[in-house]
């Protein structure tokens, strides 16, 4: 068994007031394996970016433990944080806001090589054209400025510099959510041969399954900070266990017209069956039992252990907190 890169166990984020918490993250555990990309999707607001800048310590952990090659990260001081911080990488969505426009590319992407490395200035150019060359920009980039490139070029710029030091692990939140389509699939791409190569890690995350599926081996589904269902991509993408999964795919717009219509009438019954059930505050419930078609009661009551199950022809196992779910049978009722 190899050793996990990425541990997150029992994580909690809390944002709010002491006297009304409120947990960004509640009780979320997964892991990453060296070399594997983990799919972490949901709507808006489902605590994805927290958990992303819990691992890079911009989020303090109000309990739980995180772990990076073997070093505990929910504990360690900001000066020790230098330690792993090669080996820890991330690319977010704003390509224009994320780069510093004032700096030339081969500036931006100096940075890291020289202040980390301490790389003389003739090695670091080097070491940056060939940067560049890996991600598809031409050599003479290194003399130009940001504002000269378009978005999808940009976000090559700011994959580029999340490279630089040969990281294990890179979070991608949400990297392709500000491009156009045809660039997101060019972005996709570079991001799936760039792992080729090396034994590089990614935590990918996007509000868009299908995005997700694309790259990722394992998918965990969030929704108001708790772990839904996980499992193998092609698993959890082609039959969703919990029924926020399978909204979550209804809400996504297809090409296919019929698929489209059929989806949208199965999303259609999701939202009628949400609007007669709203949550009290305080409950320990499901946090989608508000707004799913199977709800029962106990689904307002208590907070639905994991099942794990392994369906997958893969092996890999499904976790799925879900009171309705029968892991003999799959779900009833859908
Ligand atoms: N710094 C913060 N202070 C207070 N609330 C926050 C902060 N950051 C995020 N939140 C809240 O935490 C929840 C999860 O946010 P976020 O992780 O950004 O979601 P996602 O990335 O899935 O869209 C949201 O309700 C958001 O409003
Ligand atoms: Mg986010």
């Amino acid at each position: 068994m190899t050793t996990p890169l990425l541990t997150i166990e029992d994580l909690v984020v809390d944002f709010g007031t002491r006297r009304k918490p409120f947990h960004a993250v509640d009780h979320v555990d997964l892991t990453i394996m060296p070399g594997e990309t983990l799919g972490l999707v949901g709507e808006s607001g489902s605590g994805k970016s927290t958990i992303g800048r819990a691992i890079l310590g911009l989020n303090p952990a109000s309990e739980g433990r995180i772990t990076f090659d073997g070093k505990d990260l929910s504990h360690l001081h900001a000066k020790d944080r230098k330690d792993i911080a090669d080996d820890l990488q991330v690319v977010f969505q704003d390509p224009y806001s994320s780069l510093n426009p004032s700096l030339t590319v081969g500036q931006i992407l100096s940075e890291p090589l020289m202040a980390r490395q301490k790389m003389p200035v003739e090695t670091a150019r080097t070491r940056i054209k060939e940067l560049l060359g890996r991600v598809g920009l031409p050599d003479d980039a290194i003399d130009r400025f940001p504002s000269r490139f378009s978005g999808g070029q940009r976000q090559r710029i700011a994959i580029a510099r999340a490279l630089a030091l040969s990281p294990k692990l890179v979070i991608c939140d949400e990297p392709v959510s500000a491009l156009d389509l045809s660039t997101q699939a060019q972005v996709l791409n570079l991001l799936s041969d760039l792992r080729g190569s090396s034994n590089l890690a990614y935590l990918f995350i996007a509000h868009d399954l299908a995005v997700v599926k694309h790259l990722s081996q394992r998918i965990v589904v969030l929704y108001r900070g708790r772990i839904m269902e996980e499992g193998d991509a092609d698993e959890v993408y082609n039959r969703p266990a919990h029924p926020y999964t399978r909204a979550l795919i209804a809400a996504a717009p297809v090409p296919n017209v019929r698929e489209q219509r059929a989806r949208r009438a199965e999303r259609m019954q999701t939202v009628s069956a949400s609007s007669s059930a709203i949550l009290h505050d305080g409950h320990d419930g499901c946090p989608f039992a508000g707004r799913c078609p199977l709800v029962q009661p106990v689904c307002r009551e208590r907070r639905p252990a994991m099942t794990t199950v392994t369906t997958a022809a893969n092996g890999t196992p499904t976790r799925v907190a879900c009171h309705a779910y029968d892991p003999a049978s799959g779900h009833p009722g859908i």
